[in-house]
């Protein structure tokens, strides 16, 4: 039996837990494939496609490890990652595609089950399989409030009952306007996509989108009918406790694609996502692991700097930004006929119809070309964790997005407070209070022995100090602090 005393430091934001950062400089495909939903035959949709060459209608792992190369940035990642790609409807109603600015960002967040962080984080089985988001949903139905209302302080949500499976899906969506001369947003901000009249005078460097995986797993099916169902949401998205049967943790897979909008700036129109939708609320992703499971275990326990640069993973093997935009997958033939780049015309790739909420949108039976809703400006504060999911903007902004190479941003090395003696790192958490968003770190020692849990939550005072904590910690820790102390009976 465990005995744990956790002492919990808050200290102002300072960077995020262990996570590592795959970069996919390249999209391997734009095409109607996804072998998840549509196997075998030309998905509903178009989608940027990410990873293995292996990629195809039906690709298998097999077919994903045996491809000649991958769009991302480590040889041993044979993965596939794919989602809808953006278009714009001009006026006259021909739509042209958006360009992505850089490819496509992987996280792999290594963010432990709060409730129990000794277990660790599982690697993805071989052929792993998941999807996240949903391709028909027109609405954004969390808490009944104006969806461009931002969210509640995570710490609420539990409170507010927004901790359900589909609540949490639908916040692990972001469309984070990008200005790179004035204060980043928060990953995970807003849940739709601006309109074209907020994107032109906000949006100067374009629109990042974002969706965040389930990371807890119900430890035993590599895929599900519905390839959600055996995975879910932790209780605040990202980070936070497992919901029952869904004990093992995974990787925290969140993609990040940044659509330059701002080509368009000026031009009367309107932004589509290849599945119809302009809002936003029907993004989605589709992830089939490609690595091998053992090597990617052994880069989950030790790749843990929290720089989240790949290239501080000595497992990895790096290919450079040529040979990730050089890798493409072979077009299959019965969608050779498909226009998806440049100007294409009047009609969506596969005929996709545009589709508004709040009902569910039905690629059947489409509905007539929605008015879209004026966005509003939301206060943005004044510290964001969404940092260091920053890109940096291109040197040459009209440069050609597929030539141009955006140099990651080197991510702030976070200043944690030292650890004391006697504890070890227990998880690293956020809690936003008003515009306040705190990084609380939690170490504990831990003895076996007979007694009940006693969790110490000390938010910082002079009394870190009979922790154990050093100098340095203690004078990093003054600013907060509370006490609270939890009693959990124990058999
Ligand atoms: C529609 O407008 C766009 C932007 O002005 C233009 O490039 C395109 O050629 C037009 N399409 C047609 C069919 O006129
Ligand atoms: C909102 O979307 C969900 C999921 O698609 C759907 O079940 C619900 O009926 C929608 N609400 C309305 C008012 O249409």
């Amino acid at each position: 039996m465990k005995t744990g005393s956790s002492l919990a430091i808050l200290a102002s934001l300072g960077g995020a837990a262990a996570f590592w950062r795959m970069e996919c400089r390249g999209q391997v495909g734009l095409a109607r494939l996804d072998p998840l939903i549509d196997p075998g035959v030309p998905s509903k949709h178009a989608h940027a496609i990410h990873g293995s060459s292996g990629f195809s209608e039906s690709a298998t792992f097999e077919d994903l490890r045996n491809g000649d190369c991958t769009s991302c940035g480590v040889a041993e990642d044979m993965s596939a990652y794919w989602a809808p790609a953006l278009y714009f409807k001009h006026l006259n109603g021909s739509f042209e595609e958006v360009k992505q600015d850089g490819g496509m960002l992987a996280y792999y967040f290594l963010n432990y089950d709060l409730k129990d962080g000794k277990k660790g984080i599982k690697a993805f089985p071989n052929d792993f399989r998941m999807v996240a988001g949903d391709s028909s949903r027109r609405n954004y139905s969390v808490g009944g409030l104006d969806y461009r209302q931002p969210d509640p302080p995570k710490s609420e949500w539990g409170a507010k009952g927004q901790t359900n499976q589909e609540d949490l899906a639908q916040r692990a969506l972001g469309f984070n306007c990008l200005n790179y001369d004035t204060d980043a947003e928060p990953a995970l901000y807003r849940h739709y996509l601006p309109d074209k009249t907020f994107l032109d005078s906000k949006c100067k460097h374009g629109v990042r989108f974002e969706l965040s995986f389930p990371s807890c797993w119900n430890g035993k099916d590599i895929s599900s009918p519905d390839h959600k169902s055996h995975v879910a949401y932790p209780d605040t998205v990202l980070n936070g406790n497992c919901p029952e049967g869904f004990d093992v943790k995974l990787p925290g897979l969140f993609f990040e694609t940044i659509w330059r909008t701002h080509d368009f700036l000026g031009v009367p129109g309107q932004f589509v996502i290849s599945n119809g939708d302009v809002e936003g609320f029907g993004y989605h992703a589709d992830f089939i692991s490609g690595w091998d499971e053992d090597f990617l275990q052994a880069a989950v326990d030790q790749c843990t700097n929290p720089s989240g640069r790949i290239s501080d993973c000595p497992l990895f093997t790096l290919l450079s930004a040529d040979d990730q935009r050089k890798c493409k997958i072979a077009t299959p033939p019965m969608i050779a006929a498909d226009k998806l780049a440049g100007l294409i015309g009047d009609i969506l790739p596969g005929n996709v119809k545009i589709s508004l909420g709040p009902a569910p949108a039905n690629h059947n039976s489409p509905k007539p070309d929605p008015i879209s809703l004026p966005a509003v400006s939301l206060p943005v504060p004044n510290v964001l964790p969404g940092g260091v999911f920053k890109e940096e903007p291109t040197s040459s902004p009209e440069a050609e997005s597929s030539t141009s190479t955006p140099t990651p941003t080197p991510t702030p090395i976070p200043s944690d407070p030292p650890i004391p003696k006697g504890y070890e790192l227990v998880r690293t958490d956020y809690i936003t209070k008003g515009n306040v968003v705190s990084k609380i770190v939690v170490i504990e020692t831990v003895t076996y022995v007979m007694v009940a849990t006693e969790t110490v939550t000390v938010t910082a005072t002079p009394s870190v100090a009979a922790a154990g904590a050093d100098d340095k910690a203690r004078r990093e820790l003054n600013q907060h602090l509370h006490r609270h102390r939890h009693h959990h009976g124990s058999h």
